[in-house]
């Protein structure tokens, strides 16, 4: 496993590799490694010849008013949790040289899908993820990417920026890892504190709830967010951003529950923002 903190040497391994016939694929994150992030690199592991993984806390893709200073850190710590898994590369780039000060190009998608859910609490946030994304896709030229469904919008965002730009990659989306009472691994679970903790589990419940509901013959969508939204006001100090039932691919509101639906949720827990999901073929 080597550490590459150059964007010149990273594309340079690339293109040696790429020279070389081989399979890169591609895990991108912004570090605090967490075994949803290792559920990627492993998956990778398997399909890849090469895997390579960036760590990098995209200060684009934070709102003024968010935690980008706060982001939990720990470069060494990651290294430890890599080190077993055996990637090739930990990519490691400088925030000077992937914005330096004269930087002015942006990647966005048009229209609703970013402004929707997460987009209409975190306006910038997926301008900032589709940018870092592209660069960092033009710098590794993965044939494969790795993405958790956790972020289950962002999954949808870049599938459309690959697709819209053409990017030659393919875009592989995997499922959320777990704690055992059911809370997404988040490198932001860190700041919640151990009464918080404790409620978090609600949002998973939630979603179970919601998928049983379905599962037993509801298909009124409004009623499906109605029991979320109750259940979740169960908890004290728990604000609600979102609880919806939405089309998987385009994330439009559905009044009757068909096809592939996302049940998707957004609350925060005291300063803590935390979202989950549940997809479901129907
Ligand atoms: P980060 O939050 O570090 O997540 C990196 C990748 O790990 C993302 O694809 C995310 O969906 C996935 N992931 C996070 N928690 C997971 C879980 N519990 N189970 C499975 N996968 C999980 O997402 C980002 O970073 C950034 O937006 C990034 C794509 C790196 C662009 O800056």
């Amino acid at each position: 496993m080597q550490v590459i903190k150059s964007i010149e040497k990273m594309a340079a391994f690339s293109k040696k590799a790429i020279t070389q016939n081989k399979v890169l694929g591609f895990v991108p994150t912004m570090g605090y490694l967490h075994e949803g992030h290792l559920s990627l690199v492993k998956k990778a592991k398997k399909e890849c010849d090469l895997v390579i993984i960036s760590i990098f806390v995209n200060p684009a893709q934070f709102g003024p008013k968010e935690d980008l200073a706060a982001y939990p850190r720990d470069f060494r710590r990651d290294l430890k949790l890599l080190g077993p898994l055996k990637p090739d590369v930990v990519f490691k780039p400088d925030p000077s040289a992937v914005y330096p000060g004269d930087y002015h190009t942006y990647v966005q998608i048009e229209g609703g899908l970013t402004k929707k859910l997460c987009g209409s609490f975190r306006p910038a946030h997926f301008k900032g993820v589709t940018t870092i994304v592209a660069k960092l896709f033009n710098i590794v030229r993965p044939d494969k990417a790795y993405f958790g469904q956790k972020d289950a919008q962002q999954c949808v965002v870049i599938k459309k920026m690959v697709k819209d730009l053409n990017f030659p990659v393919e875009v592989i989306a995997l499922p959320t890892v777990r704690e055992k009472d059911g809370l997404a691994l988040s490198s932001r679970n860190t700041y919640l504190t151990p009464e918080e903790r404790k409620k978090a589990p609600v949002l998973y419940k939630t979603l179970r709830l919601a998928e049983k509901m379905i599962l037993t013959g509801e298909r009124n969508c409004a009623k499906v967010e109605q029991a979320m939204k109750k259940n979740l006001a169960l908890v004290k100090g728990l604000e609600i951003q979102y609880a919806v039932v939405v089309d998987a691919g385009s994330l439009e509101r559905k009044k009757i529950v068909s096809g592939n639906v996302l049940l998707a949720l957004a609350v925060k827990l005291g300063a803590t923002r935390l979202i989950d999901n549940i997809i479901m073929e129907l």
